[in-house]
């Protein structure tokens, strides 16, 4: 029997939130089913963990959570209705959602933060590294960071982070790592995590974004995760503990690592970033981008 690092094949994808920023589109929808150009926030994170190999999904939903899951699973009414009328290619759009990956959901009750969201996914997880993706980041396929991620893990044991350096006014909307080289040139060690920090007392620019390869140390440490910022359970204080941790007493769990991102990011957050996503996303497909740009390019010089 072999006794090599188990390869990383579950991701969680917390989805709990309440999505005020959206009202009043999220009052019977969750912000995870807005269009980001025809296709649900949601489902380009799921795809994004079946590229990096993770087939296994947990999503960490809430009350009102209901077409998330209606979203990932057959809908046959539609699809007969679409087959009887020949139409082949809406019907590969309506089959992909539920042929992409294996999801599990689990509700996480009271929203208590991301660390609890994460806590919620321990008896799936069970006891091996495992994969968070955050849904309001969207990472740009053709720039594979969560692969990278993986791969690293592998490569340094621990947990590794998803790191992107940000203007300093920027970095109060993001956890903050002080990093250190190696001897790689993406990779950073994390020696230190704050959860969004005024710009005077941030210990870099190095800002945490929505993706985390977590050893399953995490679990322990997130029991008695006390609420932190804003109130609530932070993963990134759990984090910090992991660090800690391990440079005391290279305990069990750590080291923290960070990829540093260079590539394309889409936020999807707020509604001014959410239509900064959708209109460079839809420039960039090739059925809808070379109208729509020639328009945008129009309406630019026109009416600017
Ligand atoms: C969360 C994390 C934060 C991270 C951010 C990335 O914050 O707590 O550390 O930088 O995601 O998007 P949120 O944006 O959910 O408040």
């Amino acid at each position: 029997m072999s006794h090599a690092h188990p390869r990383i094949s579950k991701a969680v994808i917390p989805a709990a939130g309440l999505g005020t920023r959206f009202l009043p589109a999220t009052k019977a929808t969750p912000k995870e089913m807005l269009p980001v150009v025809d296709k649900p926030a949601i489902q380009y994170v799921v795809e994004e963990a079946v590229s990096a190999g993770l087939e296994d999904v947990l999503m960490v939903t809430g009350r009102n959570k209901r077409p998330l899951e209606d979203h990932f699973d057959r809908n046959y009414e539609l699809e007969s209705a679409l087959a009887s009328k020949g139409d082949a290619d809406r019907l590969a759009k309506v089959q992909e959602s539920s042929d992409l990956a294996m999801i599990h959901y689990v509700r996480q009750g009271d929203p208590r933060g991301l660390g609890h969201a994460v806590l919620c996914a321990a008896p799936h997880v069970g006891d091996e590294p495992f994969a968070v993706l955050l849904g309001d980041d969207l990472i740009d396929p053709r720039d594979p960071l969560l692969q990278r991620m993986v791969e690293v893990q592998e490569t340094y044991g621990g947990s590794v982070i998803a790191l992107m350096e940000v203007a300093p006014e920027q970095i109060h909307l993001y956890g903050c790592a002080a990093v250190a080289p190696t001897g790689d040139s993406d990779v950073v060690q994390v020696t230190g995590l704050v959860e969004k920090p005024d710009a005077a007392d941030a210990p870099s620019n190095y800002a945490i974004i929505g993706r985390y390869v977590l050893d399953p140390h995490i679990f322990e440490i997130l029991r008695t995760t006390r609420p932190g910022r804003g109130n609530e359970i932070q993963l990134t204080d759990a984090l910090q503990q992991l660090v800690q941790a391990d440079e005391s007493a290279g305990a069990e769990g750590g080291p923290v690592h960070g990829v540093v991102f260079k590539g394309r990011r889409y936020d999807t957050g707020d509604r001014g970033d959410y239509l900064r996503a959708i209109v460079r996303l839809a420039c960039e497909r090739e059925d809808l981008g070379p109208d729509f740009r020639t328009w945008l390019q129009r309406y630019v010089a026109e009416e600017m």
